[in-house]
């Protein structure tokens, strides 16, 4: 039983040698944390409902067996592995699996992709906790329509100036507490900062989401709608079954898995590395998998389309699903607040719910960069802390400044769609080919509270990399070659993407570099020992 060993619970551990989770709960809270982000709320319902709906869900359950659970076992052993050997980050843990110089190279993309997403991340995540306040307050009540909650958005996020925000004050405001916020606890360290901040957060988390989801199921046909919540349902689950044979629906669902369990981007190996050496990863693993799907699924498939399919109707519910993500949280939702009862609590309960799986989140995403330089150039936390953060704070200036330029868009792209699956590439086949899936399946079972069914020996071998294999070919075929030859974009953004570009291959070589000097110290000091 989760919980049910005493010898797990062996107290935090943040003096002298590597820091552990104090409990077990704490870390499958904090595991829970780093997986559920804006990706469940925001991003699933949309991809949901632009692929397919219920028929969606048929790739999405096959990304999620052959790749995501499977991924997420790799994850956490490749992590604790490491962290026993003291690499708290992918250049050291792959280093160990495979004996050879570019392996830590290959690692460097485990520090660098998640810094590149946290860099325009927090800056998602400070609109949540701008529109918290904003729904709150009651700022924008009163702007019915969603052209004008459009302008208001616009507005804040500094696009345009107009009489909702004159200034990029306010959002100046809410991104220094998001980038604040997200100091102090990773300041604080593994178990007295982000432990703590997952058992307060995940609980109230969920909450927020259970009592959000009750309220939309409840919601019938609202006098001040078009449609009825029943009809959002089928909407969002009724399988449309002509969308299987599109390759962009397989791909989209793989991405969505990676992206929703935070694979493929190093922060499952960071987390898993302050495992004690027994520390079961197998089951743990799991229970961190279902938590998100549950999140995702159960609660992010019941909140936001249903309830704009009530008010708005299926045509133009999926207008805003084609819109985006954030069309349809930031300036449709907030429309619909307005219509029910208590919306001013409603909708500060949705953006905070959005701002604690953001911050559960981004805590997380920069935790390899801060793990890095405390293990491999053994700085103190405190200074590993203040500099990467000096870091992201002049690399999220450039996406704030550029945002209207697609400057974002196109570092989500690479990094946050394109990279994680990548590196996942290169992870599994390091993992089951050049390490070996027998050595792999041993470490995995070390102090295990759960037998892996046999077949996913063979899954890890063979299925999860031709499968991933095939995503990247047919994801830089269908979307990485027009992406990088920037097709259908404005001539006048050229510039601004090239520049995002630049941002991504420069962190990418600045770790890289990092990495070489990292090593080079560790061999001289062998040398001379
Ligand atoms: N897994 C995190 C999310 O869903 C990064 O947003």
């Amino acid at each position: 039983m989760l919980g049910a060993k005493k010898k797990k619970d062996a107290g935090p551990v943040e003096t002298g040698g590597r820091a552990h989770w104090a409990s077990r709960i704490g870390l499958i809270l904090a595991m829970a944390g780093n997986a559920i982000g804006l990706a469940n709320f925001l991003r699933f319902p949309v991809k949901a409902a632009a692929n397919g709906g219920g028929a969606f869900m048929i790739p999405y359950f096959c990304a999620l067996l052959f790749l995501g659970v499977p991924l997420m076992w790799v994850e956490w052993s490749i992590g604790r592995h490491g962290g026993i050997h003291g690499h708290g980050t992918t250049p050291g843990m792959f280093a160990l699996l495979w004996k050879h110089p570019a392996a830590k190279y290959l690692g460097a993309l485990g520090i660098s992709l998640p810094f590149i997403i946290v860099v325009y991340y927090n800056f998602i995540e400070s609109w949540t906790l701008g529109f918290a306040w904003f729904s709150g307050t009651g700022k924008y009540f009163g702007l019915t329509t969603r052209d004008a909650m459009g302008q208001f958005l616009r507005g804040f996020q500094g696009v345009e100036h107009n009489q909702f925000f004159a200034s990029w004050l306010p959002l100046l405001v809410f991104l220094a507490l998001t980038i604040y916020l997200n100091y102090y606890f990773l300041r604080k360290g593994i178990s007295k900062g982000i432990e703590v901040l997952a058992k307060i957060g995940m609980p109230v988390l969920f909450i927020f989401g259970i009592v959000l989801a009750i309220r939309v199921l409840t919601l019938g046909t609202p006098a001040s709608g078009v449609s009825s919540v029943g009809e959002g349902m089928g909407f969002m689950w009724n399988p449309d079954f002509s969308q299987l044979g599109r390759a962009s629906v397989w791909l989209a669902a793989a991405g969505q898995i990676f992206f929703t369990m935070s694979l493929g981007m190093g922060i499952i190996n960071t987390y898993a590395s302050y495992l004690r050496e027994k520390d079961d990863v197998t089951l743990n693993g799991l229970t961190t998998t279902m938590t998100n799907e549950f999140a995702e699924v159960i609660l992010g498939g019941t909140i936001a389309i249903p309830v704009a399919v009530a008010f708005f109707g299926v045509v133009e519910t999926k207008l805003i699903a084609n819109e985006g993500a954030f069309n349809l949280g930031f300036q449709s939702l907030p429309v619909i607040f307005q219509k029910i009862p208590m919306g001013q609590i409603f909708g500060a309960m949705w953006f905070l719910l959005l701002f604690i799986a953001g911050i559960t989140s981004s805590v997380a995403l920069t935790s390899p960069a801060v793990a890095f330089l405390e293990d491999e150039f053994k700085w103190k936390r405190t200074k590993a802390v203040n500099t990467v953060f000096a870091v992201m704070v002049a690399c999220t200036a450039l996406v704030v400044a550029f945002f209207k330029f697609g400057f974002q868009d196109e570092l989500d792209f690479w990094a946050g769609t394109f990279g994680l699956v990548v590196f996942a590439t290169i992870e599994i086949v390091i993992f089951s080919w050049i390490f070996g899936v027998k050595k792999g399946w041993k470490d995995m079972h070390l102090g295990a509270d759960m037998k892996v069914p046999k077949i996913f020996k063979f899954i890890l071998k063979y299925v999860t990399p031709v499968y991933m294999l095939v995503v990247l070919g047919a994801w830089t075929y269908q979307e990485a070659i027009g992406k990088f030859l920037m097709k259908g974009e404005e001539q006048s953004h050229h510039p601004y993407l090239g520049g995002a570009r630049a941002m991504f291959i420069g962190l990418i070589l600045v770790t890289v570099l990092m990495v070489w000097l990292a090593w080079r110290k560790k061999n001289k000091q062998a040398v001379s020992q």
